[in-house]
């Protein structure tokens, strides 16, 4: 078999990079070792940044989420038993979020892709990547009984954290920087209409809290929790009384319901340097993970392809290899950012078990701070609806 780029994995990166390519006039062929049904139903993100909505509508897949997806003006910061919101539309002049499952967005580009007679294989195994450094790299992997091989012009590693591309640089290549929280997020999906029409960040002193939701009759709900829990700790009355005492404020009551699926996600941040080795391209959690308190790491996929894309498109039209060679250099500085963000966040909103009550006394503070002087509340807001696609320092310097 051959390809012109060969595609590891249909997540968000993989298909929407496939999709791209495709309007660019080039093929691809997405390998993904998980079933349609399963990537089709894998909860996770939620949140939907400006320049991601806009991505998706220029390129033919928003029509969808346009119809059911919930454009946010805002979210709200509950701390201290107060309610404060940050209106993002007014902060960041005329920006939102949409809220709509990444599910969601995986079913439109699979669609997109099959219409097309754009090939994914599902359930394939024993994938290994081969030849990074020749002109013809190569993957190998297993479908049904048959081993087969992809030789291709360019390999996209776009497998996830626990995929196979990344391990397979040579080692030394590669830079690391990683840090891992010391707690996880416990969350779940219900059958409950939201209790709040906007996004509830919550910081308490029993841990962090989140509500979300998915529609008008589904609520997407996280706790703080022991990055070791166990769910079976978890009845639901627990769950829904845990949730009702870290969300409260007075007058406002938290709707239950059946809950649908829940699970443990750990918090971590990681970025390995460069996200390439010579014809292998890393894009999405294959070469960074931000913790989710940001919502930032579909919409890093989404940048990363975009960014990937606009150079196979270049190098495959005018035969330069300029932008591939810039991949990294072009992504990075917005993938830090975005790290930036993360982190800041998720330590502005969590309590930390050794942080004492003076960690205490200053997130509070921040929080003050960020739902009080509109230089901090803006500076929240222009991160949280997203830098621009392919923001970089020098383009917006202020002195
Ligand atoms: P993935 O979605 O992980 O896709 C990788 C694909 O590769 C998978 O389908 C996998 O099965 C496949 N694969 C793995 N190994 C192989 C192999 N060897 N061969 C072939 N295929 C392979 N981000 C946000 O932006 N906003 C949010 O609100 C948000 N909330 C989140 C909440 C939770 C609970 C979690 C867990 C994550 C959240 N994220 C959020 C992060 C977001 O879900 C990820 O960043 C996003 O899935 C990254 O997309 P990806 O395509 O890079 O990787
Ligand atoms: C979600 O809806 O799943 C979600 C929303 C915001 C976050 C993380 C997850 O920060």
């Amino acid at each position: 078999m051959r390809t012109q780029v060969g595609i590891v994995g249909a997540g968000p990166a993989g298909l929407l990079l496939s999709h791209l390519l495709h309007l660019g006039g080039i093929e691809s062929v997405v390998l993904e070792i998980k079933s349609r049904d399963y990537v089709e139903k894998r909860i996770r993100a939620g949140v939907l940044e400006q320049g991601t909505v806009n991505l998706l509508i220029e390129s033919g897949v928003g029509r969808r989420m346009q119809r059911e997806g919930l454009v946010h003006h805002g979210i709200q910061l509950r701390f201290a038993g107060r309610h404060r919101r940050l209106d993002l539309f007014q902060l960041t002049n005329g920006r939102a979020i949409t809220v709509y499952g990444q599910h969601e967005v995986v079913k439109d580009l699979i669609a997109a892709r099959l219409v097309a007679g754009g090939p994914i294989l599902f359930e394939i195994a024993d994938v290994s990547v081969h030849g990074m450094t020749t002109a013809t790299p190569t993957i190998r992997f297993r479908k049904d009984k048959e081993v087969l091989e992809l030789t291709c012009d360019f390999i996209a590693g776009c497998d996830g954290f626990h995929g196979v591309c990344r391990p397979s640089i040579p080692k030394g290549t590669l830079t690391l920087y990683e840090r891992n929280y010391p707690f996880a997020w416990l969350g779940i999906l219900a059958e409950a209409p939201p209790s709040s029409e906007e996004l509830i960040y919550a910081y308490h002193e029993r841990g962090f809290a989140l509500h979300s939701m998915r529609s008008h009759a589904i609520t997407r709900l996280y706790l703080q929790c022991e990055p070791d829990e166990e769910l079976a700790n978890w009845p639901d009355a627990r769950i829904w009384a845990e949730l009702g005492t870290r969300l409260a404020v007075p007058g406002w009551t938290l709707t239950e319901g059946p809950i649908l699926q829940r699970g443990i996600t750990g918090m971590r941040s990681f970025v390995v340097e460069p996200m390439q080795y010579g014809r292998l391209f890393l894009a999405g959690d294959a070469a960074h993970i931000v913790p989710a308190t940001g919502a930032k790491g579909l919409n890093l996929a989404v940048a990363d392809v975009h960014i990937l894309a606009r150079a196979l498109v270049e190098f495959y039209s005018s035969d330069k290899v300029d932008l591939l060679d810039r991949y990294s250099e072009t992504c990075l500085p917005r993938v830090w950012q975005a790290q930036r963000f993360s982190w800041w966040m998720t330590s502005m909103l969590h309590r930390f078990g050794d942080g004492g009550a003076f960690q205490q006394r200053v997130q509070l503070a921040e929080l003050e701070y960020v739902t009080s002087s509109r230089a901090a509340a803006t500076a929240l807001a222009e991160n949280y609806v997203g830098l621009p696609l392919g923001w970089l320092p020098e383009a917006s310097p202020l002195g």
